[in-house]
């Protein structure tokens, strides 16, 4: 078995290594960021696979992973695990119905609410406390989910008709446009940013480079907020205008440890 895995800000990698650790403890996870990921995946027959959903939808990173992809995973047994800030609807199945297009048998569902990662909208901002308590429930799904794979009856979410048109009319309708192509209009605030290139490094889709020792964004965003919610000088916005309070569970588990 192995876990794969696209993680804008941390939550779904975190969510899946739990689930694969108590699962088989053996089994490697990688990013579908990894070069060698392919070759990785070609090797293995079952496979957990984990991304974040953005307007109940797929990332399009995640689309056009899966997509361009598409003759691995005839004969795959896939388990998919999607992590939300809220709600979904079909999560999991956003991915389903590609998968079985081609040719996978999918084993079963998992959502997790986990805290909300856009850093510049305070929509759905929690406290400390709060966020505790979601990646505290989180883990606790994550091991009911676990119990009953190894007992032959996984957990379904996001796979039925129901969850497809909850999802369907819930939000992706509308706001398809958001996530149908790559995102255009990350702004970069030129007097904050002190050309660290932290952003240049870490974005998924290599859309952000240095001019002049400022950073400059182009027009291929994923969306995912990594850049947003690392950058310590707060210069980078993708759909709000100021940064709030920025999120990363790593960072939140360090803290959590002190
Ligand atoms: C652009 C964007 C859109 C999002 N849309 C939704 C949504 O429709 N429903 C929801 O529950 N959470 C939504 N979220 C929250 C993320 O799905 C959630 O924080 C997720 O766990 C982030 O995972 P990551 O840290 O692995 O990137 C959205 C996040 C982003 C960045």
């Amino acid at each position: 078995m192995i876990g794969i895995y696209f993680s804008g800000t941390g939550n779904t990698k975190y969510c899946l290594e739990k689930f694969v650790a108590l699962y088989d403890a053996t089994a490697e996870t990688v990013s579908l960021e990894e070069s060698a990921v392919i070759g990785k995946i070609m090797l293995h027959k079952d496979i957990i696979f984990a991304y974040p959903i953005y307007y109940s939808n797929l990332p399009k990173i995640v689309r056009d992973f899966i997509n361009d992809n598409q003759t691995i995973w005839e004969k795959k047994n896939i388990f998919i695990i999607s992590t939300m800030g809220l709600f979904s609807g079909d999560g999991a199945g956003l991915s389903a119905r590609l998968f079985k297009k081609y040719k996978a048998h999918i084993w079963g569902g998992l959502h997790l609410k986990m805290p909300d990662c856009i850093c510049d909208v305070k929509a759905l901002k929690h406290s400390p406390s709060q966020n505790q308590q979601i990646v505290f429930n989180a883990g606790k799904d994550i091991q009911l989910a676990v119990n009953k794979l190894k007992q032959g009856v996984p957990i379904k979410d996001g796979l039925g008709f129901f969850y497809h048109i909850a999802g369907f009319l819930g939000q992706r309708f509308w706001f398809i446009s958001k996530t149908l192509h790559y995102y255009e209009n990350v702004h970069i605030d030129k007097t904050a940013c002190i050309g660290c290139g932290t952003c240049v490094s870490t974005c998924p889709m290599q859309n952000l480079s240095l001019i002049q020792e400022k950073a400059v964004a182009g027009k291929k965003c994923t969306l995912c907020y990594r850049c947003a919610n690392q950058c310590k000088r707060k210069a980078i916005t993708i759909l709000g205008k100021h940064v709030i309070s920025q999120w990363s569970i790593s960072n939140w588990e360090d803290f959590n440890a002190k």
